[in-house]
């Protein structure tokens, strides 16, 4: 596919350079227009490094080939980004000062804007408007991501994730021009990890939870257009680019955190393995051996359940006027016994905590924990039969994801 990326003078320019890697690992062929302000923040050479292509801003370079014509023409799919405010309004107004604003407006195939800006400016009436104008001639014009922007502001405004944009533009081309991501728009709490509960400077109770689903989690729910935020307990893996992360240590930072953050989030999902327990005392020094060879004692504490505190919350908040409830995701690591199968004992937590829909997972020392693949089974408190995901951690992450759009998606509200 031949494509023509726009690029827009805005510190998020950056960004592009892995966009265009995804096209050309693909085997797209791309080539990059770059504006002049843009070149301030990326230079011609990285493009013409990256996409094995000259580049050029002019309408005067190579005036023989007509370039404008002809990139507007030939170009299967043009994509902008990061879309500017001054980009979006050139564009709506048709204006044809450069290279790249006159090949789109020869152009003949899908259009695709990927804005970034500060939240004034994105949410500006004029820059409504131009987006509503585009929008209404058929060019897709993707959400921002929300997030910390240039400086120490945050807000809607965001690049989005290169992975996002890839998507999307993919989806543009195979004709699904109403194409939105499943998930554009919506804030999503994710919990990863294990708690730790100290017992004194040096020691703590933990658990084997490496943060690998909840980090797949997220990556997937960010691709699927969310703005993400990372309640990372302790993860043996870094967390991914492109989420506001939250690092927790204990049980009751992890609920301050999830209560705090689920306060505008469209979904949370408790994929932390949160100690249920934590000792009755944490000794400010280090707890020594005795002399006299007694048997230390510790005792422990309930911790609160975050999860059914989230449940009882959202249930109290109800929803706002033509908007659908909270969803809360649950996760159940289960390991069966002589009382009950792994199933029995998920279908009993999905009712005690309430959640809408939860995640049973099947553990052992040697299944899950740590590992990269995943097996288990989705259970919904709307009755719907139970559903198998089964692969690795992304896949199984992508299948939980895509379920969770469905379940926002869907018209009628839930039970
Ligand atoms: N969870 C929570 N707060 C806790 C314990 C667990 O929010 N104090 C959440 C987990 O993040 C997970 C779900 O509850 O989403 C199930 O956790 P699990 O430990 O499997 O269940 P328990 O409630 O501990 O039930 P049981 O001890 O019977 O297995």
């Amino acid at each position: 596919m031949r494509i023509v990326l726009g690029v827009g003078g805005g510190i998020a320019a950056y960004k592009v350079a892995s966009l265009l890697r995804l096209f050309t690992e693909a085997g797209h062929h791309v080539t990059v227009i770059p504006t002049e302000a843009s070149t301030r923040f990326v230079g011609t050479a990285t493009w013409e490094a990256l996409s094995g292509n000259p580049v050029s801003n002019s309408v005067f370079d190579d005036v023989h080939q007509v370039n404008h014509v002809r990139l507007g023409h030939e170009a299967d799919l043009i994509v902008v980004a990061p879309a500017t405010a001054d980009l979006l309004a050139k564009a709506a107004t048709g204006q044809a000062g450069d290279l790249l604003t006159n090949t789109l407006l020869m152009a003949r195939g899908p259009v695709l804007f990927a804005p970034a800006m500060h939240t004034e400016m994105w949410q500006h009436a004029a820059t409504r408007a131009n987006v509503e104008t585009l929008r209404s001639r058929g060019a897709a014009v993707l959400e921002p991501a929300t997030g910390r922007l240039t400086g120490a502001d945050s807000g809607p405004g965001r690049l989005p994730e290169p992975e996002v944009i890839y998507d999307a533009a993919m989806a543009l081309v195979q004709g699904q021009s109403d194409f939105q991501l499943p998930l554009a728009g919506r804030i999503v709490t994710i919990s990863a990890g294990g708690t730790r509960e100290p017992l004194d400077p040096v020691r703590f109770l933990g658990n084997r939870s490496s943060g690998k689903q909840g980090v797949a989690l997220a990556v997937a729910a960010r691709n699927a257009g969310a703005t993400v935020r990372l309640l990372a307990a302790h993860m043996d893996v870094p967390p991914p680019a492109g989420v506001e992360v939250v690092p927790v240590e204990t049980a009751l930072q992890l609920r301050e955190a999830a209560l705090a953050a689920a306060a505008d989030s469209d979904v949370v999902i408790m994929s932390a393995a949160v100690a249920d327990f934590r000792p009755t005392e944490i000794s400010d020094t280090k707890i020594k051996k005795r002399d006299d060879h007694a048997d230390p004692v510790i005792t422990l504490v309930r911790n609160p359940d975050i999860l059914r505190e989230l449940v009882e919350l959202r249930n109290l908040k109800g929803a706002g006027a033509g908007e659908k409830q909270q969803l809360i995701v649950g996760f159940a690591a289960e390991t069966g016994d002589s009382q009950g199968d792994v199933l029995a004992y998920g279908e009993a937590k999905l009712h005690r905590k309430g959640c809408d829909l939860l995640v049973v997972n099947h553990v052992g020392t040697d299944k899950v924990f740590g590992q990269d693949h995943n097996s288990v089974v989705i259970l919904a408190r709307s009755g719907s039969g139970p559903q198998e995901a089964t692969g690795t951690k992304t896949e199984v992450s992508a299948a939980i994801i895509s379920r969770i759009g469905l379940e926002l998606n869907s018209v009628s509200p839930r039970a």
